[in-house]
């Protein structure tokens, strides 16, 4: 595990130390707590930190209770009902926060597309809704959750994290000259999260068959472990209107299925509206404004931030793109056996459970629903 600075969201005299620490609790607000992010977060946070609290901000009421039986009812959990689309629950959810988590989501891709009102609601009213509460409630730090699928978006879904990712880079400029600072961490399909494309492949691999919408598919590859990581290096090192991207390893659809499935037959069904061949983590437009920090890129912004390019970081050539196809790093087949063997998928609740083999972000790349 890397150890990481996130320290930032509290004013130094107050006492930063990781675990451990005389000063007052930090206070973490973390919207879709409940999720496959949000679960790995606390682990890590509850473990890292004795003195924290987490108060968990989601609407349904059984994956709450789930959770803080999974988490042994935890004292430094606390859970919140509420909907990002509520700005008044969202301020007294606020209340003494240091550092806000927004990894509150719509993110079916087809839902999102057959309820495009709904996914406007929630992913762009709601995540405007949480940078103006954080503003009123004086929170040092909000760190904002958005995909690979916000880069050029075909779906609604990736334009509706384009809009939240725009809202908090230009959060800062709202926040006036006070110490309130926003930015967004952007990653591709993460591999173990609720819905994703493993369970999908390990039940149909039950039935010798595994459909594929294109074999030519590539997709980077990200665990919730890493999403993590970049979260928690983002909140160490934000200045105000990054986007942290993390530099990760890339793989073939039809390797995933051969690590899984390895004598299953292979059905191509064809691509779906709204679903790409390869995915882009960062455009030749972008690129000429990020920097190259070892582990990660970061996007700087261009207006209401500190400047972003002193850092210590090396600017990118002109024409980068970094793409799931052209990636230089690759996950073979063995090494994907071992990170899929190693996986503790997330069972859904029987009342939770998301309609089967959906596409996109819940699902995962290049593939079909079970038939
Ligand atoms: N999973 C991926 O592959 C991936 C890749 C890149 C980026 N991301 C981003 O990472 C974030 C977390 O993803 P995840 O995989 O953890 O998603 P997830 O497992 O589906 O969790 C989503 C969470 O958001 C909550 N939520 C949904 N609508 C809400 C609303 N209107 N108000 C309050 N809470 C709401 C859900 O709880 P309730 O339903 O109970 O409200 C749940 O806790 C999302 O922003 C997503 O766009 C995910």
């Amino acid at each position: 595990m890397r150890v990481v600075a996130w320290t930032r969201a509290r004013p130094a005299h107050e006492g930063n130390e990781i675990a451990g620490g005389a000063a007052s609790p930090l206070k973490i607000l973390l919207t879709g707590g409940t999720g496959s992010f949000g679960q790995a977060f606390v682990r890590r946070v509850l473990a890292d930190r004795k003195d924290c609290t987490i108060r968990i901000y989601s609407r349904d009421e059984l994956k709450q209770y789930e959770m803080a039986r999974t988490f042994g009812q935890d004292p430094r959990l606390r859970f919140f009902i509420g909907d990002v689309r509520d700005r008044t629950r969202l301020d007294r959810a606020m209340h003494g926060i240091d550092l806000v988590v927004h990894a509150a989501a719509l993110k079916h891709v087809p839902i999102c597309e057959f309820n495009p009102a709904e996914a406007v609601k929630t992913n762009i009213q709601g995540s405007q809704n949480v940078i103006d509460a954080a503003i009123d409630a004086g929170v040092r730090r909000t760190v904002a959750l958005s995909t690979d699928k916000a880069v050029n978006p075909v779906n609604l879904y990736g334009a509706t994290k384009l809009c939240a990712e725009k809202l908090f880079v230009h959060g800062n400029v709202y926040a006036g000259g006070r110490d309130i600072r926003f930015s967004c961490v952007r990653y591709g399909n993460v591999m173990g999260s609720r819905g994703s494309v493993i369970p999908l492949f390990r039940r149909q691999a039950e039935s010798g068959v595994l459909t594929i919408t294109d074999r030519a598919m590539t997709r980077f590859w990200l665990s919730l472990e890493e999403a993590v990581d970049l979260v928690l290096e983002a909140v160490g090192e934000m200045k105000g209107g990054e986007i942290f991207v993390p530099k990760i390893p890339s793989m073939r659809i039809m390797d995933l299925a051969r690590a899984i499935a390895p004598a299953a037959r292979i059905d191509e069904v064809g691509r779906r509206p709204g679903e790409k061949l390869h995915e882009v983590l960062l455009t030749a437009e972008e690129s000429r404004c990020a920097i190259d920090f070892g582990r990660h890129y970061v996007v700087t912004p261009d207006v209401g931030s500190e400047p972003t390019s002193g850092l210590a970081g090396r600017t990118l050539p002109e024409g980068f793109v970094y793409s799931s196809d052209t990636n230089t790093e690759w996950m073979s087949i063995e090494a994907l056996r071992r990170h899929v063997a190693s996986l503790v998928v997330p069972v859904p609740s029987p009342t939770s459970r998301a309609p089967a083999a959906k596409n996109g972000e819940s699902i995962g790349p290049g593939v079909s629903p079970a038939p």
